[in-house]
This record gives C-alpha cells, structure tokens and sequence, in this order.
C-alpha cells in the first residue's frame, strides 16, 4: 500500500487532503502538535495514522520520519499565520512565523529527502499566492511563503534529473482556522475538500506549480508584472485609509 505523509494533518486543508488519499486505500501519516486534533482525524479512517510532531523541532521530526518507513508523497503542509501591520508586528511573531513556515519546512525537507529518494517519491510544499508579491498586513507571512517558493524552485532545478519530483502548491483562499483570522472578504474563498481535489490532481501531473483558483491565480500573476506604481495605487484600494 503507498504510503503518504502529510504535515499539519490534523486540521483545515491537511486534514481534507487525508481524508482524500484514506478513501483512496493509500496509507497515511499525519502529524502535528496537538494530539486530540490529530486523533480526531484518525477516528474517521482506519489507514490513518498520527504522529506528534512540531516540525521547528528536529528531534521530533527525525522520530516522525523514521517511523514512517517508506513514503511516496511527503506533503509539507503546516503553516502559521499572523496578519497584521508591520509596525505592530513583534519581532518575536515574524521570527516565529519564519521557523514554523520556512525553517520547520526546511526542517522535514532535509529529513525525508533520502528516504524519498529511496522511494522514487514525491515532494509536495503548500506555500501560498500570498509569496508572489509584498501584500499589506501580510509582511511576516507572505516573506516566509515567497522563501519556500524560491526554496522549492532551487529543489527542482538541482533534483531535475533525480528520483524525486518536486513541486510547489499554492492555493489560494480557503476557509480555515488559519483564515478565520482575517478580518476582511476573502475573493474566491474555497472549502478545504475542494482545495484538497485541486492538490490530489495537481499531483498526479508532473507540473512545478500547483495553484488554484485559476482566476485568482491568473489576477495574482499579473500583479506580478504590474509596474510598480500601478501595483502601489491598487495596493492602497486594497490597504484601506
Ligand atoms: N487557508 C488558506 O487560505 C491558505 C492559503 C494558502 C496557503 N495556506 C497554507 O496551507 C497550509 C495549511 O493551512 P490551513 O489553511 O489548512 O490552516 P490550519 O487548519 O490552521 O492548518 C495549519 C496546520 O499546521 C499545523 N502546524 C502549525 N504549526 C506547526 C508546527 N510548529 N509543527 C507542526 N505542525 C504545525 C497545525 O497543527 P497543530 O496545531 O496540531 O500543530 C495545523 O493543523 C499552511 O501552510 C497555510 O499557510 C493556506
């Protein structure tokens, strides 16, 4: 039976996306830190499995990884979020937002890398449209995204003619615990089981980016290659006063 790992399994688009692969007879690990969230997604299949893990611990993520075995997808999925302006954003909060997303990532990445390559495995990171560009009150997350973006460009250029297929999910809005923080509407905001299908069938191809929704996706590209005064008055529209 494969076998896949998914990281912050326990909730939101990790759990969905379990749910998914279980139905699917695949056998699948999930971890996170809280036990109950974990147990709770175990409760709903028998060929789920937990694992607590803090991924900003390597002690905890070397255990995770050797207790998996073989693994054909690694899913690096969990993630942390804290909006807000930078002026009132603590030093400690955008330092803890780059351990968990980038440095944590990196953490699992560097782990479970050999025993992909032993497996002829999949690398999948969830990173976010939000790391295309600079979005306001978005300055320690959308950073720490954009850092695993180019990390995983990096990975598939030096991995290209290897065993393991790299790629990079970048979903946009979807209703979460980590989206309940937003204060504002969310445009093309997704359920978790409709972000999960779009992931299972971007992984089934060999395609880098897998990004949805595609109008979204395509609104978001073409920010990118807005001059930057265009993109500065759009930005103050969507800043407020
Ligand atoms: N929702 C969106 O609109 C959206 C858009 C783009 C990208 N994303 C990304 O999608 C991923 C999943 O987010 P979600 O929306 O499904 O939110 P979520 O339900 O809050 O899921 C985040 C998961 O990450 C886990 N996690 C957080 N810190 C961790 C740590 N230090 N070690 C291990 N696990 C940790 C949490 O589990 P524990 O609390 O059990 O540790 C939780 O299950 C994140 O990377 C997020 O940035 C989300």
């Amino acid at each position: 039976m494969k076998r896949v790992w998914i990281t912050g399994g326990g909730s939101g688009i990790g759990k969905a996306l379990a749910l998914s692969f279980a139905r699917d007879g695949w056998n699948v690990v999930i971890s996170g830190r809280d036990q109950n969230k974990l147990n709770d997604v175990c409760k709903q299949a028998s060929n789920i499995s937990a694992f607590v893990c803090d991924i900003t611990d390597s002690g905890d993520v070397r255990a995770c990884v050797q207790n998996l075995g073989p693994v054909q997808i690694a899913i690096l999925n969990a993630g942390d979020y804290s909006p807000g302006p930078t002026s009132a954003t603590s030093m400690d909060e955008f330092r803890r937002t780059m351990e968990v997303n980038y440095f944590g990532t990196l953490n699992c990445i560097q782990t479970v890398l050999p025993v992909l390559k032993a497996c002829n495995g999949r690398l999948a990171v969830v990173a976010s449209l939000a790391g295309y560009v600079g979005l306001p009150n978005a300055s320690g997350y959308g950073p720490s995204k954009a850092a695993l973006i180019s990390l995983c460009e990096s990975l598939r250029a030096e991995l290209q003619d290897g065993p393991v297929s790299v790629q990079v999910i970048n979903p946009g809005f979807v209703q979460s615990d980590l989206t309940a923080k937003n204060d504002f509407a969310m445009p093309y905001l997704m359920e978790p089981d409709a972000a999960a299908r779009e992931i299972r069938k971007g992984l089934e191809t060999d395609r880098f980016e897998i990004a949805f929704p595609t109008p979204f996706v395509r609104r978001m590209k073409l920010l990118r290659l807005l001059p930057y005064r265009a993109y500065f008055k759009l930005m103050r529209k969507v800043a407020g006063p």
